[in-house]
This record gives structure tokens, C-alpha cells and sequence, in this order.
């Protein structure tokens, strides 16, 4: 029988790829529940759901802030589902610093919510997405593995381990059967222009000087970067081919990180200059002044998923290529919001 989804985050950067993924690959049905609160915004999918009928028969929205339970009458018409995917999230650190309570508040609220919701529908599996900041920084060339000591360094990433302690809970005393994902840097089309990406594709187009974090001594920051369609594949490839682990016969759930490619900042800026044909401006900044509670190096091992069989097939250059093309296409989408 076709399977049935229940996506949350769909109105979101990471949450678009994913349904347009799971329409392109599977027959599945999605139900999802959107707010436009939150940088949510329906014209991410909207698009491809009018190109395609075929599509849009398939998905299913509803108006829905989960940062409130899901009202017993929309979870009655959701109906029984086999996976939940939760994506949603406040996802931008600087605002979680700025203005810490409701960001983090909702990112709790919303997580518990979700999981006393898949405590009803009983999904095959409940898979959510975390991120590599959860560690903390990753010093000299380390790559942090599976169930790494967590080390959140702001309030976004003590959220997001926040949500992923729910989840080991959840898991562990109602048997809901969660598979944690940890991933890193996502870039691709659709990306707020509050995001590195996008904001280095304006400044280098206005010729304004681009500011790159660095440590003290002049080191660039360093990230690992994924193209947000590789990871929606990645999450495809676990639903069909991760074990749900169970408790008491493991002790925790199931994890994975789903990596790309590491590049400095500096190189990601040069290389999206060269892509513009156009010379790069900077200032290196001492992250430790200008942005406290970021970690100038993040990084995951991601050999456990290779080993499932999974790797991406873009590389970071086709992506960023992409993005330049789809952002000088779309030049509203770089404007500050
Ligand atoms: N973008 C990245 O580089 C990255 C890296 C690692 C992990 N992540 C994680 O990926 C997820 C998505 O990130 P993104 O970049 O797409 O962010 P985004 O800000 O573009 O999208 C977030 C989505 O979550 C929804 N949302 C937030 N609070 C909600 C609520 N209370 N009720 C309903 N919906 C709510 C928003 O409406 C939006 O659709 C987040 O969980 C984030 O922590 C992102």
C-alpha cells in the first residue's frame, strides 16, 4: 500500500528539498503541517506543486504552529501515517542569540509535541534531524562520531541537543522508534538570505567586502557543506535501509551523520566569487569579538552512512554553481528579510 508521510518543516529550506524529493522518487502521500511563523514560506514548494498536478495531488497542508499539540481534529484527519520526518525548527544561530527564550521555547515545545503526537500515531519510524553544532567545535582535524560527547556552544544548538535528548527519552520510555540524524552546513536553491551562501552571492555582486570568520591569528573558520538535495537522497536511503534499533536490546537509538565536503569559509566565498567572475573582497573577524557562541571548525565522521551505502552524488562546486545560477535567476530571494 502507499505510504503515508507526516513532514513538518515542509515551508522551510531543508523541508522543500525533502517533499520535492520524496514526490520525485516515491508514490508516497504527505501530509504537512506548515506555519508561515518561523521563516516558513510556502513559495519554496508552492512552484513545483503547480508544475506538477501529479504532485500536488499527492500532499496534503494544513495551517498548524507546533509549538501547540496538534489539535485532536487534524490529527484525526491525518490518519494513521508510516513515517514522520521532523525538520522543523528555528534553524538561524543569530537569532537565537539575539533573543534566546522564544527560540529555544519553541524548538522544545515543538519537539514534544511532535513526539507525544507519534506516541499516538505509533509511525514506523520517527526520523529527526539534528546537527553537527550539537558538539560543540571540532578541534585540530577531528571528525566528531555517532553519540560524540554533546558540547552545545548557543542557544540554537542546546535546542537542538535538547530535542534530540527528548527523542533518546521518547524512544527509551515510549518506545517510539526514533532515528537521529546529525548533519552540517546545508546549501542549496531556496535558502534564506540571512545564510552564508547567499549572503556571499549579494555582497560579492554589490562588491561589498564579505566578512569571514577567523581565529584570532587569521585562521578561516571551516565547515563541512551538503547540498540539501544529497541530504533529502540521504534520508531516503535510511528510511529504506536503516535499523530502527529498539530498547532494551540497544541502549540508544539509532544515529547517523550525513556529510559533505569540508571547505573554509574563505574557500567557499573565493570559489563563489569565481563562479561570478568577479574579485572578492574580505575582512577577516575574529569570530571570538564579532560572534560569540560560534565555533570557528564543525565536523562529523560520516563513514557509518557510507558504509549503508550512501554518498552524495553532486560535488560542492556543481552545487555552489547552482545556487549562483538559481539565485541570479531568482534575485528576490537575496534580499535581507
Ligand atoms: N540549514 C542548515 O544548514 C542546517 C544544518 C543542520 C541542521 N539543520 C536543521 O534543519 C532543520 C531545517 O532547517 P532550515 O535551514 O530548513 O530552516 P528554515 O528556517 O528554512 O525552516 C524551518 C522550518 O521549520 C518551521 N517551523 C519552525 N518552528 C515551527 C513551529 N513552531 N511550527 C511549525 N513549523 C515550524 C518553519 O515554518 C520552517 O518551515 C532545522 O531543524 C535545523 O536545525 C539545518
Amino acid at each position: 500500500m502507499t505510504k503515508h508521510v507526516l513532514l513538518t518543516g515542509a515551508g522551510g529550506f531543508v523541508g522543500s528539498h525533502v517533499l520535492r524529493r520524496i514526490l520525485s522518487d516515491t508514490d508516497w502521500r504527505v501530509t504537512c503541517p506548515v506555519t508561515l511563523r518561523h521563516h516558513g514560506n510556502s513559495d519554496r514548494f508552492a512552484p513545483y506543486l503547480a508544475d506538477r498536478p501529479d504532485w500536488a495531488a499527492r500532499v496534503r497542508t494544513f495551517l498548524c504552529d507546533l509549538s501547540c499539540p496538534i489539535p485532536p481534529t487534524s490529527v484525526a484527519e491525518i490518519g494513521p501515517v508510516d513515517y514522520i520526518l521532523n525538520i522543523a525548527s528555528e534553524s538561524h544561530v543569530d537569532r537565537s542569540i539575539s533573543d534566546p527564550a522564544p527560540f529555544v521555547r519553541n524548538n522544545v515545545e515543538l519537539m514534544l509535541n511532535m513526539l507525544e503526537f507519534a506516541r499516538q500515531a505509533q509511525p514506523k519510524v520517527f526520523l529527526h534531524m539534528g546537527t553537527d553544532e550539537e558538539y560543540g567545535p571540532a578541534y585540530g582535524d577531528y571528525l566528531h562520531r555517532e553519540w560524540d560527547t554533546v558540547l552545545p556552544s548557543n542557544p540554537y544548538s542546546a535546542s537542538k541537543a535538547t530535542q534530540s535528548a527528548l527523542a533518546t527519552s521518547w524512544w527509551r520510555t515510549y518506545q517510539v522508534p526514533v532515528v537521529l540524524t546529525r548533519t552540517m552546513n546545508l546549501i542549496a536553491p531556496g535558502q534564506d538570505a540571512e545564510k552564508y551562501v547567499p549572503m556571499v552571492i549579494r555582497k560579492v555582486l554589490a562588491e561589498e567586502a564579505v566578512q569571514i570568520h577567523a581565529s584570532p591569528d587569521g585562521v578561516p573558520g571551516s565547515r563541512h557543506w551538503i547540498d540539501a538535495r544529497e541530504f533529502a537522497g540521504a534520508w531516503l536511503h535510511l528510511l529504506e535501509h536503516a535499523e530502527v534499533q529498539r530498547h532494551p536490546d540497544y541502549d540508544r537509538p539509532t544515529m547517523y551523520h550525513v556529510v559533505g565536503e569540508e571547505r573554509s569559509n574563505l574557500e567557499i566565498a573565493q570559489t563563489i566569487a569565481d563562479i561570478l567572475g568577479k574579485p572578492l573582497k574580505y575582512e577577516l573577524t575574529s569570530f571570538h569579538e564579532s560572534r560569540p557562541g560560534h565555533d570557528l571548525r564543525y565536523a562529523l565522521d560520516g563513514a557509518k552512512l557510507s558504509g549503508l551505502g550512501w554518498t552524495p552524488r553532486r560535488s560542492l562546486e556543481e552545487t555552489l554553481q547552482d545556487i549562483v545560477g538559481w539565485c541570479q535567476a531568482n534575485p528576490q530571494w537575496l534580499g535581507a528579510r
